[in-house]
C-alpha cells in the first residue's frame, strides 16, 4: 500500500538500484567531490569568475536542513553563495509538495529561471526534494521544462556530490530519483545558516499515513538514526559553537521504534541534555498519539528543553480525526493538553489545522473553532485542504462548498489570532532569556531574540550580540512579538 503512488514501470527508468554499505558510500561520495571540485575549477576559468550558487528552500525544517547539506557540498567544491537566483550560475530548488500551492510556486518560478537561462546559457538548474518524488512531476518537467539540468529526490541526497559531477559533465537532463531508501549516510559537509543554532535529523520518513498527507509517499518509511550518531553530531555542533539544537523528524515521539535496543525519544532528549555547551533543545514534530507520560516528565524536569511544543491537532472533530487516520479523539487531545498544562504551566503550544478535509461538515469545522478557543494556542498554522494524488482522501467527496470552506477558514483564522495575541500578551512585563538571532531587518538599532517559548523580542543592540543569551524585559506587546530592553 505504501508505494501505490508510483507506477513501477515508469519509475524504473529513473531509479538506480545499487545500494552501497554506508561507509563505502561515504568514501565514494568524497571521491566524487574531488572530481566535482576539478570540474568547478575548469568552469571558473571558462566563466572568468568563481561559479556562484543559490539554494532556495520551499517547505519545512527538514528541507531547510537538507538545503544546508546541499550548500555544504557546493561550497566544498568551490561554488560561492549568492542570494540572487537571477545571477547565480547554479540554482537549486529544494521543493515541497505537501500542498499544491507549493508545487505551483515552483512551476511559476521555473518560468522565470528559463528566461534567465536564455540570457546566460551556462546557467544550471537543479530540482530536488519532495515534489521530485512524484512520477507525474518528473514527467511534466521532462516534457515541459526541458531546460532543467538535474532532478533528484529525497532518498539520494547523500549522492549529491556524484550527481553534481554528472551534471557538470553532461549537457542532458540528469534524473536520479529513488522510490525508497534503507541506508542513512551520515557524513556530508554542511553549511549552517546560523552559527549558533542547528537542526539535527533524528529520523527520516513517516509511517503514519494520515489520509490527506503525501509525506509518507515522498519521504518514505520511518527510519531512525542511531542515537550514538545523533549524539556525536550534537557534540560536534556544540564544539563548533552551536548552543541551540532542534531535533527533527516527522514524528519524533516514535523515535527509535524500528531499532532494537535503541533509546526512546525521552531518553534521547536526556542524553542530548548532557552535552556540554548545548543550552537549548527544541524538537519538531510531535504526533499527539505517541506523546508519552515519560516525555512530559522529561520536559518538565529539564533545564534545557524549550517551553514550546508543536502539537498538530488537524481537526477538532473526532469523526474527521478518524477519517484522517490520526488515532486520537477530540477528548483525548484535550486531555493531553490539560496534562501538559498541569505539568508544565509555562509551556507554549502551537498547532497545525486543516480546513476543508473531504468528509468535514460545517458542524465539524465549528468543533475545530471551539477547540481553538478552548486550548488558546500561542500560534496555529491553518491550511486549506489540498488533495494530493495517491493519498486516500484525494478521491473522497467534499461535504462543504468552496465558499463555506473559505468563510470557515477566515473565521478560524480570526479566532486563532485573537487567542494567540491574548496568550502572548500575558508575558508583558516579564523578564526572559532571549537568544539573539540577528540584527532587525527594519531597524538596525535593534536585534531580534527568541525566547524559550519561541516568541520573538526586538530590543536595542548590535551585531556583536548575535548568538548570545541576554535577559530581556518584555516591555511592549505588539501582537505576536515584543519590544523589549536588556536588563
Ligand atoms: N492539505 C492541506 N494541509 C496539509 N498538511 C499536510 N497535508 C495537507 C494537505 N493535503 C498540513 C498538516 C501538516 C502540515 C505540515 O501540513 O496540517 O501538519
Ligand atoms: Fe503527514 Fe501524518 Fe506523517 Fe505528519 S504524521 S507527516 S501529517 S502522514
Amino acid at each position: 500500500m505504501a508505494l501505490h503512488l508510483y507506477r513501477e514501470t515508469d519509475y524504473s527508468r529513473y531509479t538506480s538500484t545499487t545500494a552501497y554499505p554506508t561507509e563505502e558510500e561515504e568514501r565514494r561520495q568524497k571521491e566524487e567531490m574531488q572530481t566535482a571540485e576539478g570540474l568547478v575549477s575548469e568552469l571558473a576559468l571558462k566563466l572568468g569568475h568563481a561559479p556562484t550558487c543559490c539554494v532556495v528552500t520551499f517547505g519545512c525544517q527538514m528541507n531547510a536542513r537538507d538545503s544546508e547539506k546541499i550548500l555544504g557540498v557546493l561550497k566544498a567544491v568551490g561554488y560561492q553563495e549568492t542570494d540572487s537566483e537571477d545571477e547565480a550560475d547554479l540554482v537549486v530548488y529544494n521543493t515541497c509538495t505537501v500542498r499544491d500551492n507549493a508545487n505551483q510556486r515552483v512551476y511559476g518560478r521555473l518560468g522565470h529561471l528559463h528566461a534567465m537561462k536564455k540570457k546566460n546559457p551556462a546557467k544550471r538548474i537543479a530540482l530536488c526534494g519532495c515534489m521530485i518524488q512524484e512520477p507525474d512531476v518528473i514527467e511534466k518537467i521532462r516534457s515541459s521544462y526541458r531546460f532543467v539540468d538535474l532532478l533528484f529526490g529525497t532518498h539520494n541526497l547523500y549522492k549529491f556530490p556524484e550527481l553534481l559531477k554528472k551534471m557538470l559533465e553532461s549537457d542532458h537532463m540528469i534524473i536520479d530519483v529513488w522510490k525508497q531508501a534503507d541506508t542513512i549516510v551520515e557524513d556530508l559537509p554542511v553549511v549552517r545558516k546560523y552559527p549558533f543554532k542547528s537542526g539535527v535529523n533524528i529520523m527520516f520518513g513517516c509511517d503514519n499515513y494520515c489520509t490527506y498527507c503525501i509525506v509518507p509517499y515522498v519521504r518514505g518509511r520511518e527510519r531512525s538514526r542511531a542515537s550514538k550518531e545523533i549524539l556525536r553530531e550534537v557534540e560536534r555542533l556544540a564544539a563548533e559553537g552551536v548552543s541551540e539544537v532542534m531535533l527533527l523528524g516527522q514524528n519524533v515521539n516514535s523515535y527509535g521504534s524500528g531499532l532494537n535496543g535503541e533509546l526512546s525519544f525521552p531518553q534521547l532528549l536526556q542524553e542530548v541534555e548532557k552535552v556540554e555547551g548545548i543550552r537549548r533543545i527544541r524538537f519538531m514534530t510531535s504526533h499527539p498519539k505517541d506523546l508519552s507520560e515519560e516525555l512530559i516528565a522529561v520536559m518538565r524536569d529539564s533545564k534545557k528543553i524549550c517551553r514550546h511544543l508543536h502539537l498538530p491537532v488537524q481537526s477538532g472533530s473526532t469523526e474527521v480525526l478518524r477519517k484522517m487516520n490520526r488515532h486520537y479523539t477530540r477528548e483525548q487531545y484535550l486531555a493531553l493538553v490539560a496534562r501538559l498544562r498541569r505539568e508544565i504551566p509555562d509551556l507554549s503550544l502551537t498547532t497545525d489545522i486543516i480546513v476543508g478535509f473531504p468528509s468535514e461538515t460545517r458542524e465539524d469545522l465549528e468543533e475545530t473553532i471551539r477547540l481553538v478557543e478552548e486550548v488558546g494556542y500561542d500560534n496555529a498554522f491553518t491550511f486549506i485542504y489540498s488533495p494530493r494524488t495517491g493519498t486516500p482522501a484525494a478521491s473522497w467527496p467534499m461535504q462543504m462548498s468552496e465558499e463555506e470552506i473559505s468563510e470557515g477558514f477566515e473565521r478560524l483564522l480570526k479566532v486563532v489570532q485573537e487567542k494567540a495575541r491574548e496568550s502572548v500578551a500575558k508575558l508583558t512585563g516579564r523578564t526572559e532569556e532571549a537568544l539573539v538571532e540577528e540584527v532587525n531587518s527594519h531597524d538596525a538599532s535593534l536585534v531580534t531574540g527568541r525566547l524559550s517559548n519561541n516568541v520573538l523580542v526586538h530590543f536595542p543592540g548590535d551585531a556583536s550580540m548575535i548568538g548570545q543569551y541576554h535577559q530581556v524585559k518584555l516591555k511592549e506587546n505588539r501582537g505576536f512579538y515584543f519590544i523589549g530592553e536588556k536588563v
